[in-house]
This record gives C-alpha cells, structure tokens and sequence, in this order.
C-alpha cells in the first residue's frame, strides 16, 4: 500500500468555483439528441413534450448547471429558422459532418429551451459564422429575447412560446479554424468584431459573448485573436480532447485513436498523462491573453473537453458512440480539479457530450438508460458548485510507467455557503491503494463523510450489467486534532466531506 498525505487548508481561501465549470455539451451528432435526450412520437418512451424523462431526472440529480447546443461542428451548417415552427412543414436537411444522415428538425430551440427548463440549467447557444449571415444570428437572439413587439418576437408567439426565454451565454461559431472555416485568426477576428457588434440581446440581461478560441496548443490563434478582438469580447474557448494514443492532426478524422474498452495499463497512464495537459494549456493561454489583457477582463471557456476513443465496433463511424470505463472516470475527475484550481481562469467548462457521443454521463438504447462511471464523477463533484476555492495539497509522489508517470493523488477542495468542507482526492494508480492521513488545520473535531467511485481500470456499465460500477455507500470518519485516515482504492475517486461539530 502507498503512503501519502493529504492537507486542507480551510483558512486560505481564493475565488467562487462557478458552477458552470460543471456543464456539458449536446450536438446533433449520432444519438445525443434524437434517441438520447429526445425521444420522438410514437417512441412509447416516457416524455415530457419529447424530451426523455428518465434522461432529465439523471441530469438534474447532478445539477447540471448549463448546455451548449446544437453544436460543436453541426451548428456551423444550423440555420436555426429550419427548427421553429409547426413539426410537419420544418425542412429535413442534411447532416453533413455527421454521416450524412437526414435530419428532420423536430428538436430545435423552443425544444433546446424546454429542455433546459425541465433540467433546471441555462442555455448556452453557439451560432453559425460560416454559412449563416449575422442578420441570422441577431434575429436568432431577437427571437429568445424579445418582450415587446418585433418581427422575430412575433414570430416567436405564432409559434406557440408567449414570454421570452432567458439568455446569457452566446457563442460566436464553433472551431472557426477548422469544422467552422476554415478561416485565418485575422479574419476570425474581423467577423468576430462584425458579429459581436450586432447580436445583441433584448431581454435585461447583456449577452456573454464567448469567441472561438483556439485549438489544444494553438498560442498562435489566441495571440492573434486577443491583439485583434480582446476587447470585444467576455471570454475565448478553448478545445481540448484527451487521445491516448496515436493522436495525430492529420489523420482527421483520427481513426486510430484506441478501444475505449481493451486497452492496457501503459495506455492507461498515457491517457491520464494527457488529460493532466489541460492545466498547462490553461496556464499558456492564459498568460498569451494576458499580454492583451493585463486585467485579466477576458476570460477562459474550455467548451469542448473529454477522452476520444475509437467507435464502439458495429456501430456507425460518424457517430462517435464510444463506451466509458473507471479510466475516463478518473480522467474527468483530475480535469475537474484542474478546473477547480483555476477557477479565476475558466468560468465555464462542457464536457463532450452529454448522451451517446465520446465521454457521455448517460447512455440509452431504445427505452432504457444507464449512468456512466463519468456521471457518478459529476455526482461526486457537486459540493464544488458555487462554493469557495480553498488550499489544499497531496504530496506529489509519482506512479506509472517510467515514459508516462502520473502524480500518485490529485486533489481540489473548497468551501460551501453553509461552511461544509469539500475535497475530491483521486488515486491515479492503477492497482494499489493510498494510505492517506488527511490533515485539515485548526479543526480539532469534525464529522468526515466520504463516497468512493473505485474499479477495475476496464470496468463500466453495460446494459447487462447496469449497475456495475456506482459509487459505494458513505462511510463515515472522525477528525480529531485535525487528523483522520482514509484508504483510498486503486483507480477511484473519493469526495470527503467535512462538518464541523457544535
Ligand atoms: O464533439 C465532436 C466534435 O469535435 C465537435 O462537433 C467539434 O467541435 C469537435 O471537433
């Protein structure tokens, strides 16, 4: 077993964990949208106006704070007036980056809208720069936004929604340098400017206007963007897939990027090796924005981030259905601490993609749905939402193969309204158990509750086996002087609570 040593720190204290680091990402792309979070009529699947409701009580368990839509590389061929309006007259288009399947339109936005309400999480729009026209995207943000009278308003009450809907965050294509183009930083950056300036929102609130940032390690497109469009915008994206393996640019569209389930333990490592990229990437971009920047008004949206592996076999290429085992768990959870630790950097995150595509939470086949070891992450993580950053140190012992060490523990921690302390420690090891003596000074007596997803590197939820990996029930612990010993299983992820005691 493996020693180590895990100190919170509650009196240092740094800036809000927006709970929109927890959000995610849907795309008419596979079955994320039809057959995942929309069932259509006649589906004899239980629905509220079509949206599935064994998918939305599973997404509102875990606070799913906000969704991007409808794309990713599809909203760059979106023109959103082929989505409104009675189902039977909308056009059946296309869809072109996809598999070239036929796209009927019954899931549009007042559909998105409700959506979002029956989750309970706000709607994060992107809007089409290459083949769509700026009047499109301003009368798109007319049509959600607008009281009074107007023409998209108008349009709107025919179509069956009286009042507006509510609307913040809006971003300007998707991937401009590439699905979304391919365009050059410089003329991005003009029809940015052109854009932003006017698409503009009619309810109270100013629109957050999210530009297309750059591609992994591209500090090239971010320099030029934040010289030539800093100013007018409130945030710059940033995409991010971890590819174990064989990951190169041009061999788009990378088919051989690995078995999301029969892959060994090297693969394992090299896999969290390069989800733990993320933090450099975010510290490089940050510090390229800052030479435009020196404030640091603009800020980071990392809105396309998750493990990509190869297609599940038997099922359609272009719908990138892939499986998701205790390795993308643990992955997704180092990359939420990162983003916890660098919450005065990002102020939204969205995992790729919610149902069905690359690391989803849910999975559905026909009528029925399961919860991926990624999901129970997002449970486990929940306490961080809107609660307060605070110290908090593993010792960085190192395991893995010499060409792909990884630290022993990772670990986030903060402080929530009601004064409960919340750290998320994960054991990167992929067979040994970390004995961690946990100190939390200037707690002399506490009540510590702790949940542990934990498996074998391969396991996962099947459709046979629905409920192979879950979380384990709570256990509980005492902190006394300060100090309290969890065992941490191999592979796993532990949130730890702690109360203080009257
Ligand atoms: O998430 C799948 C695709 O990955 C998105 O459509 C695109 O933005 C990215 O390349």
């Amino acid at each position: 077993m493996k020693q180590s040593l895990l100190v919170v720190n509650p009196g240092r204290k740094y800036g809000v964990i927006s709970r929109h680091l927890y959000g995610h990402f849907t795309e008419h792309l596979g079955r994320c949208i039809y057959q995942g979070i929309y069932a259509e009529e006649g589906s004899g699947i239980p629905a509220v106006r079509g949206i599935r409701s064994d998918v939305a009580q599973a997404l509102r368990r875990v606070a799913v704070p906000v969704v991007r839509w409808p794309g990713g590389c599809f909203a760059e061929t979106y023109h959103w007036q082929d989505g409104v309006g009675p189902k039977e007259a909308r056009k059946h288009i296309v869809n072109r980056n996809w598999g070239g399947v036929t796209e009927n339109n019954a899931f549009g936005t007042h559909e998105f809208l409700d959506f979002c309400e029956q989750v309970g999480c706000e709607p994060y729009l992107a809007c089409n720069m290459s083949s769509g026209s700026v009047r499109e995207a301003a009368e798109w943000v007319e049509y959600i936004t607008m009281d009074g009278q107007s023409p998209m308003a108008d349009l709107r009450r025919e179509n069956g929604r009286e009042a507006p809907w509510k609307l913040k965050w809006f971003g300007f294509g998707n991937e401009n340098w590439g699905c979304g183009g391919p365009m050059r930083p410089e003329y991005y950056a003009d029809l940015f400017r052109q854009y932003a300036g006017s698409v503009r929102s009619f309810g109270g609130e100013r629109l957050f206007r999210i530009a297309c940032g750059p591609n992994g390690a591209d500090y090239a497109w971010t320099d030029t963007l934040m010289r030539l469009a800093g100013q007018d915008m409130d945030a710059l994206s940033l995409h991010y897939y971890t590819m174990p393996d064989y990951y190169d640019i041009d061999e788009f569209p990378w088919e051989k990027k690995g078995s999301a389930t029969d892959f060994d333990e090297g693969c394992y490592y090299r896999t969290l090796r390069r989800a733990l990229a993320m933090e450099g990437l975010i510290e490089g971009h940050w510090q390229m924005m800052r030479r435009h920047d020196r404030e640091h008004r603009v800020k980071l949206v990392v809105d396309e981030w998750g493990t990509w592996h190869t297609v599940e076999k038997g099922t359609n290429p272009a719908f990138l259905f892939q499986q998701n085992t205790m390795r993308d768990a643990v992955a997704a959870a180092v990359t939420l601490n990162i983003f916890n630790r660098h919450s005065d950097k990002v102020i939204m995150a969205n995992l790729a993609q919610m149902v069905n595509v690359l690391q989803s939470m849910v999975l559905t086949e026909g009528p029925a749905m399961l919860l991926t070891p990624t999901y129970y992450v997002f449970d486990l993580y929940r306490g961080h939402q809107d609660a307060t950053l605070i110290e908090s140190h593993v010792l960085r012992d190192l395991t893995g193969p010499e060409d792909s060490q990884v630290p022993l523990l990772d670990v986030s921690a903060s402080m929530d309204a009601k004064g409960v302390l919340h750290a998320t420690c994960v054991n990167l090891d992929a067979g040994e158990e970390a004995d961690c003596r946990m100190l939390v000074p200037g707690m002399e007596r506490a009540r510590v509750t702790w949940r542990t997803l934990s498996g074998d590197i391969h396991d996962h939820n099947t459709f046979d086996s629905p409920e192979r990996v879950k979380p384990a029930p709570a256990q509980e612990a005492m902190l006394l002087q300060g100090e309290c010993r969890l065992t941490l299983p191999p592979c796993s992820v532990t949130e730890i609570t702690v109360h203080l005691q009257a």
